[in-house]
């Protein structure tokens, strides 16, 4: 595997790679990689001939007094794991790579990103926006994987690529999840061994939300407040609890049937999130 800094470097044989005919797949991270990462290389790999991997803490996606600082970092251990999935390129460009010093341009999705993680997350979508078309523009792959754990920044990504009509195919891949139903999170290492017995309620909560729309057992607003009270008596600090429509992530009506429910909340001071996302024959 190769690990290129610059991206001079990257576009160079990127060129080369197309004057070969290779297709190009890329999966953009922050890195401190687990198994849910490594099932987007997976995606990636088997649609197209060479992938690329970055691994970029993007510190425009952090909104004041998050943990930008103290978000973790573990090249090594990523590098080893990257390697070990036969990945072709580890694109780790640093701060002064991605961003000008007097960089004045930001996108924003508007519409998608001011609700849920945008209400508490000051600027985080347009962060998120912004260095996503950079790093497409920089590879410019055919293809590129992200997770369905972050449903919103998935949806935002989407629309980016359709409004701005970038030549590049999304694909997406399930939240992946331990046994006991919790997703697969880099900030799941905040956890203290407590916390972490209590986090799969989240994921519980979201079950518990699908059966009742899927049972019409009752109206949707009253499904929401049942859920953020039984997540406050667990201990988590719910953020928001909202069953959607999957496309838009418009507050769902009765007759919607792509839907996708989103959760937010904080057990002690980490914030974890969660969705699922279903279909209602009506
Ligand atoms: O999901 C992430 O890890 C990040 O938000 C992303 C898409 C790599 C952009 O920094």
């Amino acid at each position: 595997m190769q690990v290129i800094q610059s991206i001079e470097q990257i576009r160079q044989l990127v060129r080369q790679w197309r004057q070969l005919e290779k297709t190009i797949g890329f999966v953009p991270t922050m890195g401190n990689l687990h198994q849910g990462h490594l099932s987007l290389v997976e995606e990636a790999q088997k649609c197209a001939d060479k992938v690329i991997v970055s691994i970029f803490v993007n510190p425009t996606q952090f909104a004041p007094g998050e943990d930008f600082t103290s978000y973790p970092r573990t090249l090594q251990e990523d590098q080893e794991k990257l390697e070990n999935a036969q990945v072709d390129v580890l694109f780790v460009p640093d701060r002064e790579e991605i961003y000008f010093p007097d960089e004045s341009t930001r996108i924003n999705v508007s519409g998608l990103s001011e609700q849920y993680c945008g209400a508490s997350r000051t600027g985080h979508f347009s962060g998120v926006a912004t260095v996503v078309c950079k790093l497409l523009n920089i590879v410019q792959p055919d293809s590129a994987v992200f997770g369905q754990k972050d449903f919103q920044q998935l949806r935002v990504i989407q629309r980016m690529v359709r409004d701005l009509n970038i030549p590049v195919k999304i694909k997406s891949m399930p939240t992946f999840r331990g046994l006991d139903g919790l997703a697969m999170s880099s900030r799941n290492s905040y956890l203290t061994p407590e916390q972490k017995a209590t986090a799969p309620e989240l994921y519980q909560a979201l079950l518990d939300a699908k059966e009742a729309i899927l049972a019409c057992r009752q109206g949707y607003p009253e499904i929401e407040h049942q859920q953020i009270s039984r997540l406050r008596c667990s201990g988590f600090d719910p953020e928001y609890f909202v069953i959607c429509r999957s496309l838009d992530l418009h507050s769902a009506k009765s007759d919607d049937t792509d839907l996708v429910i989103l959760t937010a909340a904080k057990l002690g001071k980490t914030r974890l999130i969660d969705n699922i996302e279903f279909i209602k024959k009506i």
